[in-house]
């Protein structure tokens, strides 16, 4: 039996990936996310919802471009810390340890250690409520060789932490099977 909770954020679980941008003097930023998600294919776009009052909202809004780096589950302290202070007190790239290098596309900063980043490029703002959804079309995908299967990136060897938003990361489970495959047991006549 389902209990009806109300009209509540139940979607379980998100990624975690963390925003990088410069602000208006170029000094660079991240800021963790776990409001996000891919909404077209072509071209490639993600959307990012991100509160007025971040420090990232305002760079964004300035320098139109952001990118979107996946950590691996190894950076979870840094992930993490990187969601609970603002970049308008801090130089979290210093504490964290972390590195970036300018991204080639749009002028973006990408955390290097992560396995993968992506160079995005404004397309829409859609004010909604709490949060503005930044729509950004990725110009650039960057994967670590490492992580890498056959040429294509390999979620295993990415090992990205999820987000349960009762307030818990988790990792990724084991394999099930192949999707657009194992429904088809239930077509008949094939
Ligand atoms: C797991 C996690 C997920 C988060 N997701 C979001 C999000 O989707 N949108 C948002 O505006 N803030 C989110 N935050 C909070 C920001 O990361 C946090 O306020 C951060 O300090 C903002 O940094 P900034 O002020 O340097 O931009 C999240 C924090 C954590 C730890």
């Amino acid at each position: 039996m389902k209990k009806n909770l109300g009209p509540k954020l139940e979607l379980y679980p998100t990624p975690v990936v963390v925003a990088g941008t410069f602000d208006g003097e170029g000094k660079p930023n991240l800021a963790t996310l776990a409001w996000t998600g891919v909404c077209c294919s072509e071209p490639p776009m993600i959307q990012i919802a991100v509160r007025r009052s971040r420090y990232t909202h305002g760079a964004i809004v300035e320098r139109k471009v952001f990118s979107l780096n996946i950590p691996s589950k190894k950076y979870l302290v840094e992930t993490d810390y990187c969601g609970i202070v603002s970049g308008r007190d801090v130089d979290k790239f210093e504490t964290a340890g972390l590195t970036f290098v300018r991204g080639e596309v749009v002028d973006v900063p990408l955390v290097q250690e992560f396995p993968v980043s992506m160079e995005c490029r404004l397309f829409r703002t859609v004010e909604l409520g709490s949060h503005d959804m930044f729509v950004g079309e990725i110009v650039a995908a960057w994967v670590e060789s490492d992580v890498l299967h056959e040429g294509r990136p390999d979620v295993k060897k990415i090992d990205p932490p999820v987000f349960s938003p009762d307030g818990a990361y988790f990792g990724i489970g084991e394999l099930l099977g192949p999707s657009f495959s194992v429904g088809k047991k239930l077509i008949k006549n094939r």
